[in-house]
């Protein structure tokens, strides 16, 4: 190589580096700042679909557990219509009484919008259980809670009411419906828990929650009904307050047991309920 051309070479101007720590953190910034736009903008751009889907995955619950939602008979199609057919009301669950439409204003509830799960967490809607008060292990309830009537010919046909308790690993959310006595189960779901599949999230499965209908909650004025061990002796003077345990799942069981047991005590529906029943 010629002198003349190693002096041409050198006085290039120098290619710019692209491994440069410069490059690499615009580069990440960059990526990281239009991922975040996108997880951002999905987020809210997809957040009334997933409130509507679970506010319909409510309502089908509901459905299901008052006998209207027939898994694989009833189209998902159906369930405005059919949720249409209850009549909402809102029950004081420290009076024990439904309120009146001039009570839920002046409480300055919205039905349409009241969440009893967010409410049990805020001090000023809802109040703190003593362990004797507690046997379903939620520690806190709301003030008011939200019952779902089905009338027909002005009589009350299904009462379905929300429920929750701890089993094992969660809290199970779920509905309990009633006939119009107040006491013979018309049927349960749990909508959200996260017990063992397999074990304790049996308490989804249709064979079990199909136990429960024609049982009865109350004798002689107090909460009979229990989750046994093992199955129930139909022969039994007491099978209709008894309904099988879960296989391998005697701690979710004994959680579904209790709360029943506070839903439809004295501290939830109970006093509600003995107006229906008389
Ligand atoms: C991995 C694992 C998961 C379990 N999940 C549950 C459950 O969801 N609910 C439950 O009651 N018991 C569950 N158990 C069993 C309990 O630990 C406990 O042994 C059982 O409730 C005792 O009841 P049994 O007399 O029916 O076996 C689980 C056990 C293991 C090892």
């Amino acid at each position: 190589m010629s002198d003349s051309q190693e002096n041409s070479d050198s006085k290039e101007p120098a290619t710019k580096n692209k491994d440069s720590l410069a490059n690499i953190l615009t580069v990440a910034l960059g990526v990281c700042f239009v991922c975040a736009v996108v997880v951002a903008g999905s987020a809210v751009s997809l957040k009334p679909t997933i409130k509507a889907n679970k506010e319909l995955d409510r309502n089908k619950n509901i459905l299901i557990a008052a006998g209207l939602f027939k898994q694989g008979e009833t189209q998902e199609s159906e369930i405005d219509g059919l949720f249409e057919q209850f009549t909402v009301r809102v029950v004081d669950l420290q009076n024990k009484t439904f309120l009146t439409e001039d009570q839920i204003a002046e409480a300055n509830l919205d039905i349409s919008k009241y969440d009893q799960r967010k409410a049990a967490k805020i001090p000023g809607m809802s109040m703190e259980l003593s362990n004797e008060q507690d046997i379903a292990s939620i520690s806190r309830r709301a003030n008011y809670s939200v019952a779902y009537l089905l009338e027909k010919d002005g009589e009350v046909e299904r009462i379905v009411l929300p429920v929750h308790g701890y089993g094992l690993w969660s809290t199970l959310y779920g509905f309990l419906a009633l006939q119009g006595d107040g006491n013979t189960v018309a049927g349960i779901t749990f909508y959200e828990q996260k017990e063992t599949a397999g074990l304790g999230g049996e308490v989804d499965n249709p064979s079990w929650k199909n136990l429960w209908v024609g049982k009865e909650i109350y004798q002689d004025g107090a909460v009979a009904l229990k989750v046994i061990k093992g199955a129930v002796d139909k022969s039994a003077p007491d099978a209709k307050y008894q309904v099988d345990g879960l296989a391998g799942a005697t701690l979710t069981s004994k959680g579904v047991e209790n709360l029943i047991a506070y839903w439809m005590g004295d501290e939830g529906f109970g006093p509600l309920l003995s107006d229906f029943k008389s």
